[in-house]
């Protein structure tokens, strides 16, 4: 048997279908468009590896997934690929819609399509675990409860409301056709080959470098974070025992306000790779993003009770582990700040007062 993994060169993905091979799961098809967030880099360490085969497509070229399906015929699909990025979906909110929205819709289509040629067990074990975000929910005030599973979706950037889109698909094709779907929103991820533009790999990679750390508004946001490995192994326990046409969130009940995580990694920084007078001082108060969402966090009792998940890393223990993999894999970093990087960042922070 086989699972197909889409967005596989992406930051989860690929962590994910690393972790997956070397716990010696069954073959990995990934499918992944590489746009500018997708790496091959991210999986060099699975050159030759027999179980593994690299496909580049859209997730949206129906015909192209279907005749991926028919050939490899997998018992699973775990799906990543998306634009992931808020302060992208502000600039440019069209490629959202089209990978998240439209993107999703066509791989559901050839995934039903799949399926309905599936017979006996085959048919009962298929699964279409989709992977979203806890960001479907909206924003919290600090009083209000974490997210659960029955909370109302209120999403508030182009990229939150083009995932809460695909959330409807995805809960729709089970409603509607019986597709054995799962679905999972998690809080913010960070690890090994995270794009730096997301605010962990960016502070650190601007700290090496003693460029100011972009801290957006007030920096007293709140985010839930998570230890990527974390995340993909709550993936794995919910693709093998979650119940079809459920949701189930996942959090590291580790909520910081931004400052505290910008605070934590200069420390990190410093213990390992002390500079004179420390990181800090880099720490630049810049203009906030648009519409910013104030709070997220996630309840996690449900996938805590039904599957005995729980995150193995602390936030301390995560942050550490995470900037040694940036400090031991500067040639990573430099490769994806390429030229596309230096465009990005100069539209997001040249303005910014
Ligand atoms: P990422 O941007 O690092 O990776 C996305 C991958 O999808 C890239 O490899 C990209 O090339 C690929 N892709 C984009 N459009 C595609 C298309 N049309 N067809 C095929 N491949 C395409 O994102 P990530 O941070 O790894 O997030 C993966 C998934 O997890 C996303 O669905 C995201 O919404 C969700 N998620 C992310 C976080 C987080 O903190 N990063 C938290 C919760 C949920
Ligand atoms: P980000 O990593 O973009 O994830 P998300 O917006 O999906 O939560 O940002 C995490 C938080 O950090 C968010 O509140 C915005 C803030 N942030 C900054 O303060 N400065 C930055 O340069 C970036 C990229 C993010």
């Amino acid at each position: 048997m086989t699972i197909l993994v889409t967005g596989g060169a992406g930051f989860i993905g690929s962590n994910f279908v690393l972790d997956w091979l070397a716990a010696a799961g069954e073959p990995v098809v990934t499918l992944d468009k590489l746009t500018y967030a997708g790496n091959l880099a991210n999986l060099a360490s699975l050159a030759g590896e027999p179980r593994h085969r690299f496909v580049k497509g859209d997730i949206g070229d129906q015909p192209a997934v279907e005749a991926l399906l028919a050939e490899h015929r997998p018992r699973a699909v775990v799906h990543f690929a998306a634009e992931s990025h808020v302060d992208r979906s502000i600039h440019g909110p069209g490629e959202f819609v089209q990978t998240n929205v439209v993107g999703t819709f066509r791989l559901l289509e050839a995934a039903r399509g799949h399926w309905q040629s599936l017979r006996g067990t085959e048919s009962e074990a298929f699964r279409f675990l989709h992977v979203s975000t806890d960001e479907v929910y909206g924003s919290l005030s600090e009083s209000d409860p974490a997210f659960s599973e029955a909370t109302a979706y209120a999403p508030n950037s182009p990229y939150s409301a083009s995932k809460a889109a695909s959330d409807h698909l995805v809960r729709a094709y089970h409603h509607t056709y019986g597709l054995p779907v799962l679905t999972t929103n998690c809080s913010n991820n960070y690890g090994p080959f995270q794009f730096p533009e997301k605010l962990v790999p960016l502070m650190i990679a601007n700290a090496l470098e003693g460029k100011p750390l972009p801290v957006y508004g007030d920096g007293r946001q709140v985010r839930d974070w998570l230890y990527v490995g974390d995340h993909c192994e709550a993936i794995r326990m919910v693709l093998a025992r979650g119940r079809p046409g459920e949701v189930y969130n996942i959090g590291g009940g580790a909520e910081r306000r931004n400052i505290e995580v910008v605070h934590a990694l200069c420390d990190a920084l410093q213990a390992l790779r002390a500079r004179e007078g420390g990181y800090r001082g880099l720490i630049a108060y810049v203009a906030d993003r648009p519409g910013h969402d104030r709070r997220y966090a996630i309840d996690a009792r449900k996938i805590r009770a039904e599957l005995g998940w729980s995150p193995r890393e602390s936030f301390e223990s995560g942050i550490e582990r995470t900037v040694r993999w940036y400090l031991d894999n500067a040639a990573w970093v430099a490769q994806v700040r390429s030229g596309e990087y230096r465009r990005w960042i100069e539209t997001n922070y040249g303005k910014r007062a």
